[in-house]
């Protein structure tokens, strides 16, 4: 195989991106509960995989209202910025950049991490199933008013602030998997009569007026997000992605965005059986679609191996891959892929969101299995 094109560099807005092997955000929750302050394994996990292309961070709460998963590291409290600056530092040092993935969980949030505060969401419509991390059903949001929806873009834009003191090379906003971003910008969770609902303007306009908050605080060439048009996860579908996304799309080449990262989706049918379509069925293929409409980076994300990468980039589709569950296993993923070395794919699934350094920090780096 040859893996040369993986590691041409790639321009991504301002920042010079040495290759394509980009890092996925990954929920590890490994932080104490009391405080949600990134600890020193922390700082060593990321520092570990500082060759990526890019890191990005696990999903980044911007504040107690916004918690769904048990000890996700926060950027709300003075405690966590201080945290993350030494993650920051460990990765620069070892010559790698790192950007937040910012984030909200509406709807999907917990009301038992924040206190008993209010679940918020667009409308009152609950997210059907149990809750991802337990054994329990979501609650019904309480239908979001105009200023509340201007209190958690605030939140959003202190969040950014908070990230750039702590070093990040920039942020991503986390528009996908049906937490608030999507959920304003998709009509199966968004029913609202407002400026924020109905049309796809007014769909995507909570998401577009967070990234204008995010490029003042950054530069729109520091600054991308995440999306999943035909996604499920959380209960979610829209009922015209095509036209939905090729409006916000349009709307973020206008703002000359860094990067878009497409989390490309392939439920068979409706993987949750919600009686949705089946995502290829709506958008067969996402890249072919976006790639006339953006000029920025386009990054492919889920399931992707180094060799489907490849062909990915080679055939113009996207400019370069996030690799998740891969980077789990294979801290020295980017040495290995150089070098030919054989990966790692026994993750341990029984350990990505425990506590520990067990299936965190104790996978062996090549050259250590070498020994
Ligand atoms: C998860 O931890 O299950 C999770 C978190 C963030 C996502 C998707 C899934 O974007």
């Amino acid at each position: 195989m040859d893996q040369s094109i993986l590691f041409k560099p790639l321009k991504m807005g301002d920042v010079e991106l040495p290759n394509r092997i980009c890092m996925a955000a990954l929920t590890r929750q490994r932080c104490e509960l009391k405080d949600l302050v990134p600890t020193d394994m922390i700082v060593q996990y990321y520092g570990l995989r500082a060759e990526a292309g890019f890191i990005l961070t696990e999903c980044v709460p911007i504040s107690q209202r916004s918690l769904a998963f048990p000890g996700e590291p926060g950027i709300y409290t003075k405690e966590q910025v201080e945290g993350w600056k030494k993650v920051v530092d460990n990765v620069h040092s070892k010559g790698g950049r790192i950007y937040a993935q910012v984030w909200h969980a509406g709807r999907a949030s917990l009301s038992t991490l924040q206190d008993g505060l209010e679940i918020w969401g667009p409308s009152p419509i609950k997210i059907r199933g149990i809750h991802r991390r337990g054994l329990i059903e979501h609650e019904v949001p309480h239908e979001m008013t105009i200023d509340e929806i201007h209190e958690v873009i605030k939140q959003f834009r202190q969040a950014a602030e908070n990230c750039k003191e702590a070093g990040f090379d920039g942020v991503e906003l986390h528009g996908a998997h049906g937490y608030i971003i999507d959920q304003f910008l998709r009509d199966s969770s968004n029913k609202r009569t407002d400026e924020y609902g109905g049309s796809v303007e007014n769909r995507s306009k909570l998401c577009l007026q967070v990234i204008d908050e995010f490029i003042s605080v950054f530069g729109n060439g520091r600054v991308g997000i995440k999306i999943s048009p035909v996604g499920r996860l959380n209960d979610q579908c829209d009922s015209d992605p095509l036209k939905l996304y090729t409006h916000l799309v349009k709307e973020l080449e206008k703002k000359k965005i860094a990067f878009i990262e497409v989390k490309d989706d392939n439920d068979p049918a409706n993987l949750f059986d919600f009686g949705y379509p089946s995502s290829k069925e709506q958008i067969p293929d996402l890249f072919e679609v976006f790639r006339p409409l953006f000029s920025g980076i386009l990054l492919a994300n889920n399931q992707y191996t180094p060799a489907t990468a490849i062909e990915g980039i080679e055939k113009g589709r996207f400019d370069a891959v996030t690799f998740g569950r891969l980077f789990i296993s294979n801290p020295d993923l980017v040495e290995r892929v150089r070098n030919g070395y054989e990966l790692n794919t026994n993750w341990d699934v029984d350990t990505f969101y425990t506590k520990g350094i067990k299936g965190y920090l104790d996978y062996p780096l090549y050259s250590q299995k070498q020994k």
